[in-house]
């Protein structure tokens, strides 16, 4: 692993010389913050040795680095899903080399079903926590000591500052933005009635297929993790409406605009 790391590393940083302050990992139709970098390099993943190769309809794959609020980032552009069928080694070998070039900080976007109550389509949600239901955890195996150690705290996975600067811009520009648990499952199915029910009782406020491998191996290297999530349907309610993945990205694609502006103040 730490070969793969520091070969993977090494070629990106031998082609582009760039050493980025923040990474970004975009979720779901919410690639507007592309739009508003100024781009330096681009990377696709195939040319990338060791990295996985994205399989999703609607998701790019590539590194793109730049600057963003004149803050340097670089932005996964393209996650990968345990659904997908890669091991959580897999999908999380990306965050591991972003920390690789340098970044300080890690910024992830998704899709989320909403349980709790006071939620509409289209909100924002805050991570502040989460239930992890997917059939495994990517540091299982021997114990990598060179990136963290064995049992790594999970008391707070999700920056608090970075947290409240986010609430704050929002409350300024008039957003619908909660803070939630966000619990994660593997997919590819979306929940049924008696799930969703079953993920509000136990204390979950939105849920999703992502995030929350990469968000476990960033912490494991002590990497300060800011999540938000995209409120793209309901579930939980009385009743449960049906959902297709182009709903999801419809109303992703609506309620991008807003994440990208918060994300685009906290990088100011
Ligand atoms: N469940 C799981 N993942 C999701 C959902 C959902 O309802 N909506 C968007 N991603």
């Amino acid at each position: 692993m730490l070969t793969a790391l520091t070969q993977t590393a090494d070629f990106i940083k031998s082609k582009t010389g760039f050493t980025p302050d923040v990474g970004i990992i975009l979720g779901s139709g919410l690639g507007g913050l592309v739009a508003k970098m100024q781009i330096e390099h681009t990377l696709p993943y195939s040319e990338l040795p060791n990295f996985p190769v994205s399989t999703v309809a609607g998701h790019g794959s590539r590194l793109i680095m730049g600057t963003l609020g004149n803050t340097k980032v670089v932005v996964m552009q393209g996650r990968f899903h345990f659904y997908e069928g890669y091991t959580f080694e897999q999908l999380t070998f990306p965050v591991r080399v972003l920390k690789f070039l340098g970044i300080k900080k890690l910024f992830l976007s998704n899709a989320a079903g909403g349980m709790n109550t006071n939620f509409k389509v289209g909100d924002l949600m805050v991570i502040d926590d989460h239930i992890n239901l997917m059939p495994g955890n990517p540091l299982i195996g021997k114990n990598i000591d060179e990136l963290g150690p064995r049992f790594p705290d999970m008391s707070a996975p999700y920056d608090i500052d970075l947290q409240n600067q986010a609430l704050q811009i929002a409350a300024k520009k008039g957003y619908r933005c909660h803070t939630g648990v966000y619990a994660a499952v593997s997919g590819p199915t979306y929940e049924t009635r008696a799930e969703y029910k079953f993920l509000r009782t136990i204390g979950a406020d939105a849920v999703g297929m992502s995030t929350v491998p990469e968000v476990m191996v960033a912490r494991h290297m002590d990497l300060p993790c800011f999540a938000m999530s995209i409120i793209t349907d309901l579930g939980g309610m009385e009743l449960v409406e049906t959902i297709t993945h182009e709903e999801v990205l419809k109303v992703a694609a609506e309620a991008e605009v807003k994440m990208t502006a918060i994300v685009m103040q906290m990088l100011a």
